[in-house]
Parts: structure tokens; C-alpha cells; sequence
């Protein structure tokens, strides 16, 4: 007996000790596996700056509810939201939320804002990631800018059919940088910023986008005014659809599911601010071919891309990959008639419509221009955005225009002229 209770015991004590070992560096898998993700992007190496994550001031704040206005100046019908998820709430931190602005059809409720690259590639971002610190967008508000846009490819963190369910803890992400943003005063912008199969393959992948707008929808439903939903990036994209496909886009077929999406989106979200493409590319040239989704609806605006001329804007890039790169310039006196162009095409929609232009990307990719030459760009840009009436987003934050790592504005003529 005695022979058989020791092993017994011990195996008893071995076993509780396993346990007790299994527990542990379980919990610290899980805890790991957190930090983990907090590898630095790699994405924009190209053009980036890294972060020290020393210096990071994570802020995972949430909303108040929505302010209870819209941009038309009208309360809010809240309708019944009974099914939006609550902002995932955390008691006792306040959010400012944006000013109401005066929606006249002329007046572009996105008046100044700057792209903020990075979520819209296949890229692990971590907490530790500049997207994540508050300061950065306090920068941004104090210098003068009104919104943000945040590119997002959530196609790239979707479940399978039939409920396509986006990842959680992604979309813990987004809401951190939601919070942050509206926090700071900003308005943002969630683009769904996808080159991949939706554009291809239509038909196969239209029920995910939907899917998609419908768990954003009721998921941010609650949240204030400063939160805008844009439905499609570059829609009909060269180099998105060069290869072919299935189902490729089609003029009709964007302008299909937009209006599909938009019509999901209003059940829970009656009058957040939308912005929609043109039916091709967000390129001005098809405005006039795009008739307004939902012409009653007053919180919708039309996203146009301006990147003439690209001999100036993609300088240094070799934008269509076939290793001829586009050479330094100035900007010279001749590079204004395309842009006159664009914008003779915008006024005339939004004489036509009534329906506000937002130039949602436009800019000088990089930063390999002569000295002064963005300043000089973007000056004739923003004046003659200006008297078009348009609202406008710059490409891109980093890009030549603030270093995340010295945290300081890198060409000051820039800024000046963007601020004008
Ligand atoms: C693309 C970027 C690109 C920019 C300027 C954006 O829509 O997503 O990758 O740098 O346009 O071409």
C-alpha cells in the first residue's frame, strides 16, 4: 500500500505543479501574444518615420453618445437604434465632439484635413505605432486642420461567409484611433481604401462589402457627427483592376453597390455624414456622368482625387511600375491649365447638383520636389479649391510633411501654403 500511495502523492503534487506552470505561461502567452502585435509597421518604410514606443501616449478612450445633431443643422432623428452596439464604453473620458457645420449644398462640411496612412495595407500596426499617439492629432488640430482620413482595407480582417464578421480586436484598433481623433476636435474620415478582390470580382465579393458597412454601421451608430463614413476608395483603379478578373468594376456596378451601401448604412446611421466616389476612380472627368446617389439625401458628398498633373505630383515614383520614374520638376506656370480644368468640371457638378465636391486625396507624393515646389503646388491648389468651394484632404501626413520620429512639420512653406 505504502508503496503505492507515494507515487500517488507524488504524481498528485507533479500533476498540481504542471497545472499550476500550464496556467502561467498560459496567461503570459495570452499577454505575448498581446505585445506581439506591437511590431512597428513596415508599410511606408519607403517614406516613414519610426516611432520611439517609449514616447507613445496611448489614449483607448470612447464617445460620448452622438451629439444629436447633423450637418444640416436639424436634430437628429435617432429613429429606432435599439440595434447599434453601444460604444464599447469606458466610464469618465469625455470626447469633444466636432463642431456642427453649416450645410448649405455650397459649404463642404470637410474643410481642411491630411491622409493618414498606413491600416490600408497588409501590415500588423501595434498600439506602439504613431497612429495610436493623441499628441500627434492635437498637432494637427492646432495647426489648423479640421479632419483626418484613415484608409482602411477591412476586407484584410474579415471572417468567411456568410457573416463576414470583422475582427475584434481590429476593430478595437479603428475605435481607439476614432476616439483619439474626435478627442482631439478632428472629424475623421473611415475609408474603406481596398485594391484588391471587390474590385475584381464584383459579384463574389459584393455581399462581404455589405456584410462590412453593415457591422461598421451598427457599430459606430452612437457615435458623434465627426465620424464620416467613405464607401469605396479609387473605385475602378488601374492598377487594381489591370489583371482582370471575374466580375471586374464597371462605371454601373460602382455606382450599384454604393448606393446599396449607403441604403444598409441609413438604417442605423440616418444622417451620418457619407462620401461617395464618382463612378470612376474618384476621377473629376466623370462627375458629370455620375448622377447623385440618393439626390434627397443632404449628408452625402462626392469624393474627387486630384493629382494633375502627375509628372508633378508622382515625381520620383515609378507609378506605373515599369521602372520609369517620373523625373524632379518644379511647378511651372503650364501645370495649372489641368488643374483649371478638374476644378471648371467640379464647380459645374456642384452648380448642377447641389451636391458639395470634397478633393478627399490630392498632393505631391514624396518629398524629392525642388525646395519650395509642393509650397508653390499647393498654394494654387488651395486657392482654387478655395473658390470652387471644395473641402480637401492632402496626401499624406508623413510623407514629406511631418516626422513622427522628430515630431515636427518638415517644410514649413508647405504648411503655410496649405494653411492660407
Ligand atoms: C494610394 C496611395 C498613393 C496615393 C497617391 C492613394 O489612393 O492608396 O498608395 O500613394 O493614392 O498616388
Amino acid at each position: 500500500m505504502m508503496k503505492k500511495s507515494i507515487p500517488i502523492r507524488v504524481l498528485a503534487i507533479f500533476l498540481a505543479i504542471a497545472m499550476c506552470l500550464f496556467c502561467v505561461t498560459g496567461c503570459q502567452e495570452k499577454e505575448k501574444s498581446k505585445t506581439e502585435k506591437k511590431k512597428p509597421i513596415s508599410v511606408s518604410e519607403k517614406i516613414t518615420d519610426e516611432d520611439d514606443p517609449e514616447d507613445s501616449e496611448l489614449v483607448e478612450s470612447n464617445p460620448e453618445e452622438s451629439d444629436g445633431n447633423d450637418y444640416t443643422g436639424n436634430t437628429y432623428d435617432t429613429g429606432d437604434i435599439s440595434e447599434c452596439d453601444e460604444p464599447p464604453s469606458e466610464a469618465g473620458k469625455t470626447v469633444t465632439t466636432t463642431e456642427n457645420v453649416k450645410f448649405d449644398g455650397r459649404t463642404n462640411p470637410l474643410s481642411r484635413g491630411i491622409n493618414l496612412s498606413s491600416l490600408e495595407f497588409d501590415v500588423e500596426v501595434g498600439y506602439d505605432n504613431w497612429l495610436f499617439q493623441g499628441r500627434i492629432y492635437d498637432t494637427i488640430r492646432e495647426k489648423g486642420f479640421d479632419h483626418v482620413r484613415l484608409p482602411v482595407d477591412f476586407f484584410l480582417y474579415m471572417g468567411d461567409a456568410p457573416d463576414y464578421k470583422i475582427d475584434e480586436e481590429f476593430l478595437h484598433k479603428i475605435d481607439t484611433i476614432i476616439n483619439i481623433a474626435l478627442r482631439a476636435g478632428l472629424k475623421i474620415v473611415l475609408d474603406f481604401h481596398h485594391f484588391g478582390e471587390l474590385q475584381t470580382d464584383c459579384k463574389g465579393n459584393k455581399q462581404k462589402y455589405y456584410a462590412m458597412w453593415e457591422q461598421l454601421a451598427t457599430h459606430y451608430c452612437r457615435y458623434p457627427s465627426g465620424l464620416v463614413f467613405e464607401l469605396l476608395n479609387e473605385p475602378g483603379n488601374l492598377e487594381a483592376i489591370q489583371n482582370g478578373g471575374p466580375d471586374v468594376f464597371t462605371p454601373a456596378k460602382i455606382m450599384e453597390i454604393q448606393e446599396q451601401a449607403i441604403k444598409i448604412i441609413r438604417k442605423t446611421n440616418p444622417t451620418r455624414l457619407i462620401v461617395h466616389a464618382t463612378c470612376w476612380n474618384n476621377g473629376a472627368a466623370q462627375l458629370m456622368d455620375t448622377e447623385p446617389l440618393l439626390p434627397d439625401d443632404k449628408n452625402l458628398i462626392m469624393s474627387v482625387h486630384s493629382y494633375e498633373p502627375m509628372e508633378f505630383t508622382h515625381q520620383n515614383a515609378d507609378w506605373n511600375n515599369d521602372g520609369i520614374f517620373y523625373p524632379t520638376t518644379d511647378f511651372t506656370d503650364d501645370m495649372k491649365y489641368p488643374i483649371e480644368l478638374v476644378f471648371k468640371m467640379v464647380e459645374k457638378y456642384q452648380n448642377t447638383y447641389g451636391r458639395p465636391v470634397w478633393i478627399g486625396e490630392f498632393g505631391a507624393v514624396g518629398s524629392k520636389a525642388p525646395a519650395g515646389a509642393r509650397a508653390k503646388y499647393a498654394e494654387f491648389l488651395v486657392d482654387t479649391m478655395k473658390k470652387t468651394g471644395c473641402g480637401w484632404c492632402w496626401w499624406e501626413f508623413r510623407y514629406g510633411l511631418y516626422s513622427v520620429t522628430k515630431e515636427e512639420w518638415m517644410d514649413e512653406a508647405l504648411i503655410d501654403a496649405l494653411m492660407k
